[in-house]
């Protein structure tokens, strides 16, 4: 008797925390609708979710693309993971569920926020009066946003940029042939790179030639914001995707963020405060000032802006240059194309192949169909671009880099296939606000570079993941004088 209650009793406990035994989810649950519970995803143990896949070190942090990769090969075209107190986070890597999570947003679309960073902010109110636009939600989103971007967004100032943007090339290429050994090798191309993308990005925010391209020149500001931006996207990544057991403590990664996003307003404070003339008529850094916001908002949209272009900018160009040091072809088809259209190409092909952020996130506003599944609003959406972009059923020969696909006849049908997974600025209204700059950056840099040099990368470059797609260690490249 004792033991058929305490049967009975499991039984009822295991249902009521939602177990189902296949046999009665077959039966009884054939007619029902397939929701979140159904989804297939990894083991997830109570509390811990699915988490413990990387405390046993079966997965590394820094190898998320593969991780996801993997989820996809082993449980199919939607996974569902378990986050702390198995909270569902569900990834997508179809098109058709990519198209509903991305057409669903509505006026203030949610990006689930880096909350470590908007604890962080929240307890220092003597510099933030909010946590920034990329962390905010809803309508205090919208009013930062709509205050903070259209100067930005113009289409009018990246226009005005050209000439800057241009001078900015020619420096990059000097540099270039300033730092090549004997044979044309540069080992550290990151660095310069790093430069490059702090230079561009304070001509845009600041309005200003900062001179880090200088050869030579010693620039502590620049290496100091390079390298504590660097660090404060892998805390990001390690806070965002580790257990949060910094919201009771400061564990080692929360203290790097804090220390790190400590040192880049104080660094790019200083950066304001020498702030010259051209600064002061600077269309974006005006547009800012001039914003009716709260005083705090305005430096700390400066900071945000400064660090969400230099690193990504690096990066972007760093996978640019070597894709088209693979192809040698490439090289020759960008000097002799006058129209300047397979140069974009080129740019449109690596965001395709290795585009700096991975996957997008999304909270969902209403409850959506994906693969079968009912998904309710509000539940966590990981948007697998980057992933779907590799599939062939997309894009033939999707390993493949072809920026042919993106030119003639064949653009028709690369760009209907493109929509809603080629996205390496995101997508709709929270759509990245530097991306008209960067479409018009990339390209002038790559023209002037392949002019000057023959790329040639006789070293396999990396990638791993620090809350951005970036190449591992050094970067090494042969720049070598076209005659
Ligand atoms: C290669 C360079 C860049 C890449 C690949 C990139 C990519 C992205 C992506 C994927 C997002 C998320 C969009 C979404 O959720 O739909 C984003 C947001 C953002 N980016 Fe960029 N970005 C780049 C450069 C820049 C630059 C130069 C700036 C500013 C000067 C900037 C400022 C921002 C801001 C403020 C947001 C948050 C927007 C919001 O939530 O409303 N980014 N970026």
């Amino acid at each position: 008797m004792f033991d058929i209650l305490t049967v009975v009793m499991v039984a009822v406990f295991l249902l009521f925390f939602g177990y189902r035994p296949p046999w009665l989810s077959k039966k009884l649950y054939e007619f029902k609708p397939k929701d979140v519970h159904d989804i297939p995803g990894p083991l997830s143990l109570p509390l811990l979710g699915t988490s413990w896949l990387f405390l046993v070190g079966r997965y590394h942090i820094s190898k998320i693309p593969d991780y996801y990769s993997e989820l996809r090969s082993r449980y199919g075209p939607i996974v569902k993971e378990e986050a702390l107190f198995n909270v569902p986070v569900i990834s997508v890597y179809e098109k058709s569920d990519l198209e509903k999570v991305f057409r669903s947003t509505g006026r203030y679309p949610l990006r689930p926020p880096t909350e470590a960073l908007a604890q962080y902010r929240r307890s220092r109110p003597d510099r933030y009066a909010s946590t920034g636009l990329t962390n905010e939600q809803g309508e205090k989103w919208h009013f930062l946003r709509t205050s903070l971007t259209t100067m930005l967004t113009s289409p009018k100032t990246i226009q005005n940029f050209l000439p800057e943007m241009e001078a900015i090339a020619d420096d990059w290429c000097h540099l270039l042939t300033k730092k090549r050994d004997k044979n044309g090798n540069i080992s550290n191309l990151e660095e310069l790179a790093g430069k490059l993308g702090l230079e561009a990005t304070c001509a845009l925010v600041l309005g200003r030639r900062m001179g880090f391209l200088i050869e030579d020149r010693v620039c502590p500001v620049a290496q100091r914001l390079a390298d504590t931006v660097k660090v404060n996207f892998a805390a990001c990544r390690d806070t965002y995707f580790g257990l949060p057991f910094w919201k009771w403590f400061p564990t080692r990664s929360y203290r790097h963020l804090c220390e790190s996003e400590a040192a880049i307003y104080e660094l790019a404070s200083e950066l304001i405060r020498t702030a010259d003339d051209s600064t002061k008529e600077s269309a974006v850094f005006q547009s800012v000032l001039n914003a009716d916001i709260d005083e705090r908002e305005k430096k700390s949209a400066i900071v945000d802006f400064l660090a969400a272009g230099i690193h990504t900018l690096k990066n972007s160009l760093l996978f640019l240059l070597y894709q088209v040091a693979l192809n040698p072809e490439c090289q020759e088809k960008i000097i002799q194309d006058d129209s300047k259209a397979y140069l974009k190409a080129c740019s449109m092909e690596t965001f395709r192949i290795t585009p700096t952020a991975h996957a997008l996130a999304r909270i969902i506003e209403t409850d959506l169909e994906l693969s079968g599944y009912n998904v309710n609003a509000g539940s966590v959406v990981l948007c697998q671009t980057s992933l779907a972009c590799l599939n062939d059923a997309y894009f033939k020969q999707a390993k493949k880099f072809r920026p042919e696909r993106w030119l003639n006849e064949e653009k028709y049908e690369t760009a209907a296939n493109a929509a809603y997974l080629v996205t390496p600025f995101g997508y709709g209204r929270r759509i990245c606000p530097g991306k008209r700059y960067i479409e018009q950056v990339l390209p002038i840099i790559l023209d002037k570079t392949v002019e000057k040099f023959k790329i040639r990368a006789d070293k396999v470059m990396e990638v791993e993941f620090e809350f951005l797609l970036s190449p591992k260690g050094n970067v090494s490249m042969n720049f070598t004088d076209r005659a």
